[in-house]
């Protein structure tokens, strides 16, 4: 489900007219805004909830970087904020609903789709979505004390995985991307919400500017020490775990049910589909680090790693 120009409001059709403009990955076009790359449906919704959106102080606002784990964070958030309200059992909601729906991404979900007919009546604390760089997030955003979880990934593994989402989104009659048209648009930047080192950098430095409204999450950590970051995670919503919780194995528990290997074997998961078209099972392919060794040559490895050297370590962070 594709808006087309023809759909836009007069403000966003207005706004493209001025915005550079280059071909997507999936299909038609991307529009750089405030710096970074959207497609025309997301830039719409964009729009609407930089006028629109009220942030509530309680908020949680789930800021990913796009394929660097945001179906897994959405799930581990609502099942860890909602666990006294919805138990850990066989009825549990992420059972039958993918996380997408359970958390709804603000530029899509709620201002193009409307799936949220009246945010105010959302219970607090509500749990949201963007992939928004920090420079595109609504002022309420950054005015409240909600809480802001920023979600990055080693660039490589970010590349692999988002090139293997466009092509599964992709027209079938288009074929498919080949892989050295898409290294060469992501190094130079034109990557859906790209330039990723900026969105990156910019949340990083967000955060910490922001320490206490702001957590900087990697995917290779949460992945490498799951039970640590998700109990940090849950101090830094305000629902820590209690000792009992963890002496009953709540914090397993959680884990073992937004898993890779048991949220992408869910029925729903498998043949599902989002409202917006999407096929459930493509935010799921290997849950792996260090999968780009299998598709990159040593020529494209350095190209990225002398990007990254610039953008990163010269910052001092490491990803
Ligand atoms: P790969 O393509 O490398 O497998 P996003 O959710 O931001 O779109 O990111 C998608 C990436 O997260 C995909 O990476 C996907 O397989 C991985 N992923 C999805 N669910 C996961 C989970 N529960 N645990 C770990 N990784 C997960």
């Amino acid at each position: 489900k594709y808006l087309q120009e023809d759909d836009l409001t007069q403000e966003c059709q207005a706004l493209i007219s001025t915005l550079p403009k280059e071909q997507d990955w999936v299909m038609s076009h991307l529009y750089q805004y405030q710096g970074f790359w959207h497609p025309i449906r997301e830039l719409q919704g964009v729009l609407s909830c930089q006028h629109h959106f009220q942030a509530r102080d309680t908020d949680i606002i789930l800021a990913t970087n796009p394929k660097c784990g945001s179906t897994w964070l959405k799930a581990l958030a609502y099942v860890v904020v909602n666990r006294k309200i919805i138990p850990l059992d066989d009825n549990h909601s992420l059972l039958s609903k993918n996380p997408h729906e359970l958390v709804p991404c603000l530029e899509l979900r709620v201002y193009v789709d409307h799936q949220v007919p009246d945010l105010t009546e959302l219970p607090s604390p509500r749990l949201f979505s963007t992939h928004l760089p920090v420079e595109s997030l609504p002022l309420s955003i950054k005015e409240t004390s909600c809480k802001v979880v920023c979600l990055a990934r080693d660039p490589k593994d970010t590349f692999i995985s988002l090139w293997h989402f466009a092509n599964k989104l992709r027209p079938p009659n288009d074929g498919k991307l080949q892989l050295e048209e898409a290294f060469d648009k992501f190094c130079k930047g034109v990557s859906f919400l790209g330039p990723f080192w900026d969105h990156v950098l910019s949340s990083w430095k967000y955060s910490l500017d922001n320490p206490n409204k702001v957590f900087f999450l990697k995917y290779e950590d949460l992945k490498e020490q799951p039970k640590l970051y998700l109990k940090k995670l849950a101090e830094f919503w305000e629902c820590p775990f209690s000792s009992e919780e963890e002496n009953n194995g709540v914090v397993d528990e959680i884990l073992s049910l937004c898993s890779f290997d048991n949220l992408s074997n869910l029925e729903v998961n498998k043949i599902g589909k989002l409202s917006t078209g999407e096929h459930n099972e493509a935010f799921f392919r290997k849950g792996e680090v260090g999968d780009w060794a299998n598709y990159f040559t040593q020529e494209m490895t350095e190209k990225l790693d002398e990007i990254c050297l610039n953008k990163f370590q010269l910052c001092g962070l490491k990803i």
